[in-house]
């Protein structure tokens, strides 16, 4: 977040940029609200009628009224249909249901009867399937945000009555279908009737001895007589290496759409997703292999000295898996490198189709024959801006494949980890101060209505006392919020600062993706991970419309 003082800012190239920024990001969330709206209703333009007065907007750089918003971090996930959750990978598996359950229960006790009887069940066994069905039953009982996906067969706890079971499920928060993993200890006793009872539940990851265990699956090992007992498969795992187009031939048979670094770089993340979707989505409309530069500037705005940052790797905020799986992409060096091994190669060149304008249009490329199509941004800004090759006519035809682009899966992962620990029952509260609360001019209320004071105040209309309470905010004060303290279980992301630290899984991962250089938890990782929970609290309550009667975008916008 940026701690300086914008007014101080010499007036020129920073303002310019500032103010484009602030104005992108409206424009870009209001175009998402509006794609969100023209979805539900299948008009036959969402882009069109806006696109005129929003490139309007979006590139006048005068009397900017607007703030860039940084307190959110919203991608393809957030703004995912129903319809699109249903052709999942995962659908596949089955959540399990309370129908299910009582299946296996009675067919487990059919078995039982057939045999001993109820006299074995004198010590906990965990391989034992009623520990399992125990388990599920609780856990469907309890977590009713959750879907359980599959669990894995039960291993002793430290102690003779303890059993840690491992899982994996979905939150119905999260409209993407990825898995998580958490894995518990419960302390069992034996009830009556041939039954295992839960005295003790352990909490969130607190199953160690079912953690993960990495063990490689014989092929000859069937699932046993529970289905619903998957494999140990290494799920956790993140594949988002980067794919090589292998031999030179295969090279030669692609087409490629090639965008050069334009004007775009280094602005905010919100331009450089709304840019990066265009490119990727005329790629998609011309039938062509995206190429792309997996390294990213983060903009001033998101770091605490205001310096923009290069060298960021997109796989540290996105999920690269997943945008694989989804769209045709090779990453720039490759595609440079087997480019000019062809060319130095070969008699016959390359076949390339250089194009300097955004003017020229997606469908005027539509008949090209060449195996690449290069875009290259050389202009002025706001000309050589990528997200310019969308508008207008080409609004009609390129959609902007925003399923593709999700969060990255390890800093959901924190996410998944931080609801976990308030085992997903919190609310929620988004408190936005920074650069705001000090504008009086456009936000006169802002700052008192978000004041320690106010807050408690209002909160307490809201939210029960004492319930878990995550305070996704701006405000760098960790003790600005001290006062809750008093009626709410308060939590920020600060307090969970070992699940990026030097210890953490995420540490290991990113540095490891880094070249073995460690990666720092940046502000726009912190707004990613803020958001998302937020996001999962079971009340929620937002600065604008609940806390203050200021307008969002500054004053006399609403
Ligand atoms: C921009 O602001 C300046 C001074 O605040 C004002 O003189 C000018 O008319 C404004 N321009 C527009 C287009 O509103
Ligand atoms: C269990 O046994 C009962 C009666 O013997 C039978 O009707 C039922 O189908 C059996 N259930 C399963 C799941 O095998
Ligand atoms: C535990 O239960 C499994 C499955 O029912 C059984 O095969 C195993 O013999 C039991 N172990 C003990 C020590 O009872
Ligand atoms: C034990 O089973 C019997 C018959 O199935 C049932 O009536 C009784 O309520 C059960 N007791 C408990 C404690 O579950
Ligand atoms: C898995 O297979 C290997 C040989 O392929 C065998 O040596 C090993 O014991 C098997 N492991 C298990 C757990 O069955
Ligand atoms: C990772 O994904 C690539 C495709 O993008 C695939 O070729 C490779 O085999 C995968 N690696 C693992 C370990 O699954
Ligand atoms: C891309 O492929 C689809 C289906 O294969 C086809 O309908 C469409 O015309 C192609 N577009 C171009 C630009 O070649
Ligand atoms: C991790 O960080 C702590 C405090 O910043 C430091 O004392 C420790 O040496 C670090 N450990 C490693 C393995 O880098
Ligand atoms: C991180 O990596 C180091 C070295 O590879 C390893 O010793 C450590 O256990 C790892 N930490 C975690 C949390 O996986
Ligand atoms: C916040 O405001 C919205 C819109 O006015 C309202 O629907 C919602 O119930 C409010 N939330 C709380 C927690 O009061």
């Amino acid at each position: 977040m940026k701690e300086t003082n914008p007014a101080a800012d010499p007036i020129g190239q920073n303002l310019i940029k500032l103010t484009s920024n602030v104005c992108f990001s409206v424009f870009v969330f209001s175009v998402l609200i509006f794609t969100v709206i023209a979805i539900t209703y299948q008009p036959p333009d969402p882009w069109l009628e806006s696109a005129p007065a929003l490139t309007k907007l979006f590139t006048q750089t005068e009397n900017a009224t607007f703030k860039i918003d940084d307190t959110v971090a919203k991608t393809g996930e957030d703004l995912q249909t129903e319809t699109a959750r249903a052709v999942s990978p995962t659908a596949d598996i089955k959540p399990i249901t309370d129908e299910m359950i009582k299946k296996e229960e009675e067919e487990v006790s059919n078995m039982t009867l057939k045999s001993s009887g109820c006299e074995d069940l004198e010590v906990v066994n965990c391989s034992d399937p009623r520990v399992l069905i125990t388990v599920e039953k609780f856990n469907l009982r309890l977590f009713k945000s959750i879907v359980f996906l599959d669990y894995q067969t039960p291993v002793h706890g430290s102690k003779q009555d303890e059993c840690d079971v491992s899982w994996r499920f979905r939150n119905k928060k999260e409209k993407s279908w990825r898995k998580y993993r958490d894995f518990r200890r419960f302390k069992f006793a034996i009830g009556d009737n041939c039954s295992y009872k839960i005295v003790h539940a352990g909490g969130w990851h607190s199953g160690i001895n079912a953690r993960r265990m990495r063990i490689r699956v014989n092929s000859t090992r069937s699932g046993g007589k529970n289905p619903r007992v998957a494999p140990l498969v290494r799920d956790d795992e993140i594949n988002d290496t980067i794919p090589s187009l292998g031999s030179e031939t295969n090279f030669r048979k692609g087409k490629y759409l090639y965008y050069s670094r334009g004007g775009d770089y280094c602005k905010g993340m919100n331009q450089y997703m709304w840019s990066f979707l265009c490119g990727l989505g005329e790629a998609m409309y011309l039938n062509r292999t995206f190429v792309m530069d997996l390294s990213i500037c983060l903009a001033g705005n998101y770091n605490p000295d205001g310096k923009d940052q290069e060298g960021k790797d997109f796989r540290f905020y996105f999920d690269f898996e997943h945008l694989k799986e989804e769209a045709s992409i090779v990453e720039e060096g490759e595609f440079l490198r087997d480019w000019k091994k062809w060319d130095r190669s070969r008699k016959k060149k390359v076949p390339v189709k250089k194009v300097v304008t955004h003017k020229m249009t997606p469908m005027q490329l539509r008949k090209d024959k060449s195996t690449i199509i290069w875009r290259q941004f050389d202009g002025q800004e706001p000309e050589n801006y990528w997200y310019r090759v969308c508008e207008g006519q080409a609004a009609k035809y390129i959609q902007r494949p925003w399923y593709a682009l999700w969060k990255s899966k390890r800093l959901m992962n924190i996410v998944t980890d931080i609801s976990g620990r308030m085992d997903w029952d919190f609310d929620a509260v988004h408190v936005i101060r920074g650069e705001k609360a000090q504008n009086k001019e456009l936000w006169p209320h802002l700052d008192a209505d978000t004041s320690p004071d106010a807050l408690v105040a209002k909160l307490q209309g809201m939210i029960q006392p004492w319930r878990n309470l995550y305070i996704a905010t701006n405000e760098r004060f960790y003790n600005y919020f001290d006062k809750l303290r008093s009626h709410f279980k308060v939590h920020l992301i600060d307090d969970y600062k070992e699940l990026w630290g030097n210890t953490s899984d995420w540490y290991n991962e990113t540095t490891l993706l880094n070249n073995g250089r460690p990666v720092e938890f940046d502000g726009y990782m912190r707004v990613a991970v803020d958001t998302e929970v937020l996001y999962r609290g079971k009340t929620r309550v937002e600065t604008f419309y609940n806390l203050t009667s200021d307008c969002k975008d500054g004053i006399n916008t609403c």
